[in-house]
């Protein structure tokens, strides 16, 4: 499958938040699709990178990105869905090597966070080199644990 990837457009955001208000961490979240576009539409605003991934000009994932967004040093991956009928197809691959590419010249490892309960997500960022480092219980949600993953460069940077 031919996957695009390109900078989200303000017109985009509430489709991509249904996309994540769909899945099981838009649920256990309780995330609502109208607040999280205008979070999304925000955070264009506030300089951070959107990424879209595309088949067929079907909107079928997307990644928020925050370059700084870890301790203002590090690459952040705040958010990163696929929809539902196109994950296993490698969108989540290509958008999680977007994350990184588009934040390689920051120069420090790459950082997000997963809900302990999301064993798919997991999986998914350990096949890609990520490693669990620490967790953060009760940080976005009472009784949710969340797990700090990094992802350790090559080269070593001050
Ligand atoms: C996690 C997620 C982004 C992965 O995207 P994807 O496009 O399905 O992933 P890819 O096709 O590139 O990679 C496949 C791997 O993803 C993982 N995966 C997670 N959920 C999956 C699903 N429903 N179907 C297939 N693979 C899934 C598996 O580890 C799979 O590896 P495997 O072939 O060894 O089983 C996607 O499942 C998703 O959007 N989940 C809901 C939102 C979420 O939890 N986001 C992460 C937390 S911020």
């Amino acid at each position: 499958m031919a996957i695009v990837i390109h900078r989200m457009k303000k017109d985009e955001a509430l489709e991509s938040a249904y996309i994540a208000c769909q899945s099981l961490i838009g649920k256990r979240y309780a995330l609502v699709q109208e607040s999280l576009s205008k979070r999304l539409i925000d955070a264009m605003e506030m300089k951070e990178i959107l990424l879209v991934a595309k088949s067929e000009e079907i909107l079928v994932g997307f990644a928020w990105i925050d370059p700084k967004g870890a301790f203002s040093s590090a690459p952040y991956l705040r958010l990163l869905a696929v929809e539902e009928k196109f994950r296993g197809l490698r969108v989540g691959s290509v958008l999680l090597d977007a994350f990184e590419e588009s934040t390689q010249h920051i120069g420090r490892d790459y950082v997000l966070l997963v809900s302990d309960f999301n064993e798919q997500a997991i999986h998914f960022y350990e096949k890609h080199g990520y490693v669990k480092r620490g967790s953060l219980p009760d940080f976005a949600r009472e009784g949710i644990t969340e797990l700090i993953m990094v992802k350790k460069r090559n080269k070593d940077v001050i």
